[in-house]
């Protein structure tokens, strides 16, 4: 009973007719980058692949040259390892967590739980203190030492600590203003799309099906008009 749904967001790829915002995208993947990497991976996701969101092709290089974390190396011959820089076919590079808990991979995220996006702004903004009434109800509830009250996670206590903590976390190049709540919409957005970077192509392809399917009907139906007419 303390467990909530989450709240309802609108994104602009929902819906049949919705499309990715590639503005979104980007303020969603600068949040990503300069808040969410330090803790968890994208290992589905190809510096490449971030072309879909409207970036050149200098910029992806630049993006995954300057990279922080960095790819290993291993040297067969002096079984020496070591690091380089990104380069734009590399896939985002795992992410070791020294901290409490158990980071998971972002990339799948919002198909992994029930209303991913929805759910992933729902938790960015949902941390709270925990509710009198929950405490007086089961005192053995109390949120232990090191994790966080958040009713939109399945066991209440998570091991994250709010990553979204204030206005102006992160700065725009749009000028949108970064508010907790448009960083959590923009990064769940950004979240949606490496989880399905294909759906506005999938929803295209449904429409050119349906349109075929509607004008192969009515020449079914003129033909048999046709082939019958003098059989009445
Ligand atoms: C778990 C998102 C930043 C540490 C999660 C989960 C999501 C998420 C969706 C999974 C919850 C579930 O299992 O249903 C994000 C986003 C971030 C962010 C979008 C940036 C805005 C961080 C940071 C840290 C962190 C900066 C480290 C300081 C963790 C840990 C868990 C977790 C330890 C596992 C929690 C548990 O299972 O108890 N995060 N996170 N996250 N995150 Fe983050």
């Amino acid at each position: 009973e303390f467990h909530l749904h989450p709240k309802e967001v609108h994104f602009a790829s929902d819906g049949a007719f919705g499309k990715f915002d590639k503005a979104q995208l980007q303020r969603g993947f600068q949040v990503y980058k300069e808040v969410c990497s330090t803790c968890h991976s994208l290992k589905h996701v190809a510096f490449r692949d971030l072309a879909a969101l409207g970036y050149s092709e200098a910029e992806v290089k630049a993006i995954a040259k300057e990279w922080g974390t960095k790819q290993p190396t291993f040297d067969p011959k002096s079984g020496e390892r070591g690091e380089r820089d990104n380069i734009p076919s590399d896939y985002f590079p795992t992410v070791y967590y020294a901290g409490q808990g158990n980071p998971p991979d972002l990339s799948l995220i919002t198909k992994a739980r029930h209303d991913g996006g929805a759910y992933v702004h729902s938790l960015l903004t949902g941390y709270q203190e925990q509710p009198a009434e929950l405490l007086k109800k089961f005192p053995d509830a109390k949120t232990p030492d090191g994790l966080y009250y958040n009713p939109y996670f399945a066991n209440l206590n998570l091991a994250m600590p709010a990553p979204l903590t204030g206005d102006g976390q992160v700065t725009y190049s749009d000028g949108t203003k970064a508010t907790v709540d448009q960083m959590a919409t923009d990064v769940s957005a950004f979240l949606i799309w490496t989880a399905e970077p294909k759906l506005d192509k999938r929803k295209q392809t449904g429409w050119a099906v349906l349109g075929f399917l509607l004008v192969a009907t009515v020449l079914a139906y003129l033909a048999k008009k046709n082939v019958w007419a003098d059989k009445k």
